[in-house]
């Protein structure tokens, strides 16, 4: 039978040169941030939750800076794995101006100075509780003793050549108190990007891994980060931290995320982006370790998806591969 259909969906999907024509949104490297992890060591060291992951020194990450910049990546985001000897209850390793933080940061400007570096703002890499700030005597996260000291983390980083602050911390008022201090240091390009809405979140154990904090933390975050069942508080959450100063703002994790993202976007139109966390990556992988999906389909797809949701990028640790495979 033949229906005399006036519209058919399936005409323009008939053939490749209709799909490519027809195609709404766009993936490339330009859309990519790939997170590093730096280590003390001298050797490249693999992290097993996170297969074809390691933390590099210095040296090698100023390698794998100028390889995201050959294939397009315009920027590397840092996480230190801090000594645990370092490591204390007030994490004032943060605001140490040789940190390996900093190094790597300086490292990668001397070196790379065409690729942004995007420095995390959060205590939990050099405290010995784990914690992405300051403890009191039960344990509760201190929001505005730790806000005092992200603005010296920040500067701290900023004075080694910082593009992006990132602050991760979700304490309460930190995106201002950072913009004034950034104002008032002579930082004033130097942009913050907010994990605005930041989950407490069970996709995080690898990067808890990477950075040598998992078996450090005491209790969870769910104090500070925000419940995965709440959509209305990451609006105000979002609108708080541009009204700040941010500059843009991240949705962490990632895809069961989406629906904030896509609200975001809407209610605010700023650049936002998304953090396609440790979990995410770990999932895709061993999925395909697994034999139950394609490796390179399932990152383009889930990383276009972000595009589709309105996001301006994505932190993701596929950022690499993703690249080669978008330069065919
Ligand atoms: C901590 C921080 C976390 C991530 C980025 N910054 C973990 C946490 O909040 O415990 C997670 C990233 C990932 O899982 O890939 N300030």
């Amino acid at each position: 039978m033949t229906l005399h259909l006036a519209t058919r969906l399936r005409r323009t999907r008939a053939s490749a040169w209709s799909r490519a024509l027809h195609g709404e949104t766009v993936l490339t490297p330009a859309d990519l941030i790939w997170p590093l992890f730096i280590t003390e060591g001298d050797a490249e060291e693999p992290i097993s939750t996170l297969p074809g992951v390691s933390r590099w020194p210095v040296a090698g990450i100023v390698q794998r800076a100028k390889e995201a910049r050959d294939l397009g990546i315009p920027c590397v985001a840092l996480f230190p794995n801090t000594p645990r000897h370092l490591r204390t209850e007030d994490g004032r390793e943060a605001l140490n101006p040789d940190n390996l933080m900093c190094r790597a940061t300086r490292a990668i400007k001397d070196a790379v100075p065409d690729i942004g570096v995007l420095t995390d703002v959060a205590l939990d890499p050099y405290t010995a509780h784990g914690h992405d700030g300051l403890v009191d005597a039960n344990g509760y996260v201190l929001n505005d003793a730790t806000v005092e000291v992200l603005v010296g983390q920040s500067l701290n980083q900023a004075r080694a050549g910082a593009d992006i602050i990132a602050p991760s911390d979700m304490m309460d008022g930190r995106i201002g108190a950072i913009r004034t201090a950034l104002e008032e240091g002579a930082f004033p390009n130097v942009q913050i990007m907010s994990y605005a809405a930041k989950y407490a979140s069970a996709f995080y154990g690898p990067f808890r891994d990477a950075v040598g904090a998992a078996g450090l933390l005491q209790g969870d975050k769910k104090t500070y980060q925000m419940d995965p069942a709440n959509a209305e508080e990451a609006l105000r959450e979002v609108a708080l931290d541009l009204d700040e100063g941010a500059d843009s703002v991240m949705v962490k994790p990632g895809l069961p995320y989406l629906d904030i993202i896509v609200r975001v976007k809407q209610a605010f139109d700023v650049p936002v982006f998304a953090y396609q966390v440790s979990g995410e990556y770990a999932m895709i992988e061993a999925a395909v370790a697994a034999g139950a999906g394609d490796r390179d389909k399932l990152v383009l797809e889930t990383l276009l998806a972000f595009k589709r949701a309105g996001c301006s990028g994505v932190l993701t640790y596929h950022a690499l591969h993703a690249a080669k495979l978008l330069h065919g």
